[in-house]
């Protein structure tokens, strides 16, 4: 008769022991996924200007007055946003070891990415600009200076 009870209770203790197992799983899961969040949040809300895009209104104002000009500046920011922004920011105000390009008129900036293209050592760390240029047609360095003039 004592044996019967026991043997009726054991797979309910088992049963019991599951089901808190799955609790302890669970919340264990749903800690980390608010974790993974709420890191996700602090690391890019620090990083909020990196992954805004171009300043598209000030292109479609151009668009607007002047079509010509503006499919130029359109090529010049899709090669801008593809690699000079790396370094020289979405705005052109530069990084920690590059320099601003903003506030340059067009002319002088086909100037300097000609010099640089041509291997010209300008300033410092003319080793990081010069490989960019090397690859810039003429028509990429005239794009790129409408782009950047107007940045
Ligand atoms: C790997 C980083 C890097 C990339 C990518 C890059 N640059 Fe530069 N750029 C630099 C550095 C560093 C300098 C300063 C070099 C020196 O000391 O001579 C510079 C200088 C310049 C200058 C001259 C600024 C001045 O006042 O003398 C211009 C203009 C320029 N870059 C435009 C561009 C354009 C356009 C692109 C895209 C085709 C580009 N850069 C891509 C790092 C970079």
């Amino acid at each position: 008769m004592n044996d019967s009870a026991n043997s009726d209770a054991l797979p309910r203790l088992q049963g019991r022991g599951i089901v808190r197992k799955l609790s302890w799983l669970a919340l264990v899961l749903a800690v980390g996924i608010g974790v993974h969040f709420a890191l996700q949040g602090i690391i890019q809300s620090g990083d909020a200007e990196k992954r805004k895009g171009p300043d598209l209104a000030r292109l479609e104002q151009l668009e607007a007055t002047d079509p010509a000009r503006a499919t130029k500046a359109r090529a010049g920011m899709l090669k801008y946003e593809s690699i000079c922004r790396l370094c020289h920011h979405r705005t052109g105000i530069g990084g920690k070891f590059t320099p601003p390009i903003t506030g340059k008129t067009e002319a002088g900036i086909e100037t300097l990415l000609k010099l640089y293209r041509d291997g010209v050592q300008m300033g410092p760390l003319t080793n990081l600009m010069a490989p960019w240029a090397a690859e810039l047609s003429d028509e990429d360095i005239s794009n790129l200076a409408a782009y950047i003039a107007m940045l």
